[in-house]
């Protein structure tokens, strides 16, 4: 088979690494990857939005698969391009991923078919907002723009004044441009949050094993949001008590609701929870991957991928017994100092062989490229990930702190207590 993957981030190279151990897998392209994917992909410069592109390629190259890990080409209607072409793609329709696109819709679908999230009310108008905010909210409060903002449209305001201009940053002033064209206000919750991702073939759902994110920049969950900055897997406050309830009253009702709304899902589902102090409660949903659950997460799963992708493209996911490894995954990510907001790039990367021939240990590539020298060099916010796999959580976050000390770059920057929780578990 050959395969194309699109996109260029860490879950990509995670996705990469699993794809390549497939003996059904002869070749592996990537658009457009980045200097890590291109030890196992052959790396073609065509944008994730670049649909014509990417058409035109896949039938160039005869590829049998295309499997898009990113968020932007999904909502955008990518799998929709590629199967008018006649190319098999892994990941939702337009009209499925917009579970992801749109928060509105997300929960208006959860409170149709009464799957448990935060109270909220939909606004596509400033005014009103305000007036509700001013007459019916309760602080804090949550605002969020409706659409994709790179993870960064959510704004949690304490008081009246705070949430007023909340709703100018997002609706007058467009901070996440036309993601604000509507927005959610919605009721502040408390607890642990916990990722849950899942494959869909549109009606029967099988969830992976459970991931615990760090989304803030600095230590003590303290500084701006980021994309993540490290995670571990599985989580063990995902018990079996949680596991039952969410698989009762939220997994294979958002698949249900999707079919029933005449937009079937396939694909992976991110189900984004907080565990509060009434049970578990949809935070939010993602249409892919996460990044970085697929670098925790993957690394631990025991079936070929491809079988599992093929069997949620074909709707025989029924058929497939999903497993992952009795072990546990730490990633840490290595990002460049300044990241979120401002920071250098181009440095070059040192050590990087390290993790050549060692079954636990993954370098996964973010934010790098090859520069004119062939040097792989720093090249954005979220440089590296590196992932450790270990007997138990203590012994994974061990490894992978060990292993950060293996490579080098000029403003290299982590957290040092990805994984803290663990200790309180
Ligand atoms: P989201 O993009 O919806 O996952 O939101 C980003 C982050 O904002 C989440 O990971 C939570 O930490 C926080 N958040 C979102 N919605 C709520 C809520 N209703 N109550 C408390 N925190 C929230
Ligand atoms: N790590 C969170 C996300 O991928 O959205």
């Amino acid at each position: 088979m050959k395969v194309l993957i699109v996109g260029s981030g860490g879950r990509e190279h995670a996705i990469a690494t699993s794809v390549a151990k497939s003996p059904k897998v002869d070749k592996i392209y990537c658009a457009p990857g980045n200097a890590g994917i291109a030890a196992l992909a052959e790396c073609v410069p065509i944008g994730a939005m670049e649909f014509d592109k990417l058409v035109t390629f896949s039938k160039e190259k005869s590829i049998d698969l295309v499997i898009v890990g990113m968020d932007d080409p999904l909502v955008g209607g990518l799998v929709d391009a590629l199967e008018a072409a006649g190319i098999r793609a892994f990941g939702p329709r337009k009209n499925a991923a917009i579970l992801e696109g749109s928060k509105a819709f997300s929960k208006d679908l959860m409170k149709k078919y009464n799957i448990p999230t935060a109270a909220y009310e939909n606004f596509d108008d400033a005014e009103a907002a305000k007036e509700y905010l001013k007459t019916k909210a309760e602080f804090p409060i949550v605002l969020k723009a409706d659409g994709l903002a790179l993870g960064k449209g959510v704004l949690i305001c304490n008081t009246l004044e705070e949430a007023l201009a909340g709703v100018d940053t997002i609706m007058t002033d467009k901070k996440f441009g036309s993601a604000g064209n509507r927005m959610v206000i919605e009721e502040f919750m408390t607890g642990r949050e916990v990722s849950v991702l899942s494959y869909v073939d549109g009606k029967t759902i099988k969830i992976m094993s459970s991931a615990q994110d760090h989304k803030r920049a600095k230590d003590g969950d303290q500084g701006l949001n980021t994309g993540g900055m490290g995670n571990f897997s599985p989580s063990p406050f995902y018990t079996a008590e949680v596991d039952a309830f969410c698989r009762k009253y939220i997994y294979q009702p958002t698949v249900d609701a999707m079919a029933a709304e005449g937009r079937p899902f396939k694909g992976v589902i991110f189900f984004g929870l907080m565990l509060t102090p009434k049970g578990p409660r949809v935070l939010e949903y993602n249409a892919r991957f996460g990044d970085p659950e697929a670098q925790v997460v993957l690394p631990r799963m025991k079936n070929d991928m491809i079988d599992v992708v093929n069997a949620c493209i074909d709707g025989t996911l029924d058929q497939v017994d999903l497993q992952f490894e009795d072990n546990a995954a730490v990633c840490v990510v290595l990002a460049s100092d300044g990241y979120p907001v401002k920071y250098e790039k181009g440095f070059p990367i040192t050590g990087l062989e390290a993790f050549e021939g060692k079954e636990d240990y993954f370098c996964f590539h973010a934010g790098t490229k090859f520069d004119a020298d062939g040097r792989i060099v720093t090249n954005g916010g979220r440089v590296l990930g590196i992932t450790a796999l270990g007997r138990d959580l203590k012994e994974a976050r061990a490894k992978a702190y060990e292993a950060t000390e293996w490579v080098q770059f000029d403003n290299k920057y982590m957290r040092h207590d990805i994984g803290k929780a663990i200790d309180e578990a």
